[in-house]
């Protein structure tokens, strides 16, 4: 079986202003047809900037992500954006269950897998996360952590094109620390195994991306793993030159 086709894919958070958009066309620009060979690449900004992002990002080839969605499509949900908005403002991806979303706004598995529903009703890509914390890699149940997310937040079906999960370690979220090689091995097959058994050989093929503290200095050692198809790069990914250097491993 072909690897799949790796994805590199930066998390904004809530960070970025209007200037922001030099940042973003100095990715675009970077992708040049030789990346554009070997890796798809994905921003996903701050919800207020997508359509000046998706604007910037025509004809480079360079995707646009959202980074949470409602579960709805429309309504009485005073500050949310669905999946349909983000979709309207040029948006291909959405990054639904982040663990900063999970801890802050209470999202359960069932929220999240409501979320990779809505995503694809209007044709986003759902980019699902899932990781355990300190406490639960301290006391030895990473695994059963992540089987019970993937357990609980992923749909039925799926494709490789319409999904793509990533773990991200909460330790390791803007912490510098990251997980050690062969724990991203244990926790990348583990997660493959769930979406071998659930989705046949689109499972193989679906992409599991790595996030945590992933900077251009330890991609190598990362993104050589067994199993981690790309990486979901957070504060390295709001530097050009940083974030085109991860994918440069490819
Ligand atoms: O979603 C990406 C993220 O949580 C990782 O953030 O800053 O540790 O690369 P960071």
């Amino acid at each position: 079986q072909a690897r799949p086709r790796p994805l590199v894919a930066g998390n904004w958070k809530m960070n970025g202003l209007k200037l922001s958009a030099r940042v973003f066309a100095s990715i675009a620009q970077g992708y040049d047809a030789a990346l554009r060979k070997k890796l798809d690449i994905l921003v996903c900004p701050p919800a207020t900037l997508t359509v000046t992002f998706g604007v910037v990002a025509v004809g480079s080839g360079v995707a646009v992500g959202g980074q949470d969605c409602h579960v709805e499509a429309a309504g009485a949900h005073t500050g949310d954006i669905s999946a349909v908005q983000l979709a309207d403002a040029g948006a291909t991806y959405v990054i639904v269950g982040h663990s900063e979303r999970r801890a802050d706004h209470g999202e359960t598995d069932a929220v999240v897998r409501a979320k990779a529903l809505a995503a694809r009703e209007a044709c986003l890509t759902p980019v699902v996360c899932v990781g355990e914390t300190r406490a639960q890699r301290e006391s030895g149940d990473a695994l059963a952590i992540v089987r019970a997310q993937l357990a609980g937040s992923l749909p039925e079906t799926a494709d490789r094109h319409d999904l793509v999960v990533a773990y991200e370690p909460v330790w390791a979220i803007g912490t510098g620390l990251t997980a050690m090689p062969p724990q991203v091995a244990e926790v990348h097959a583990a997660i493959r195994d769930v979406l071998t058994a659930r989705y046949g050989d689109e499972g193989a093929a679906i992409r599991i991306l790595y996030g945590g503290s992933v900077k251009p200095d330890n991609a190598f050692d990362l993104l050589s793993v067994a199993n981690v198809d790309g990486a979901l790069v957070g504060g390295a990914s709001l530097d050009a030159a940083d974030f085109l250097a991860i994918a440069e491993y490819y």
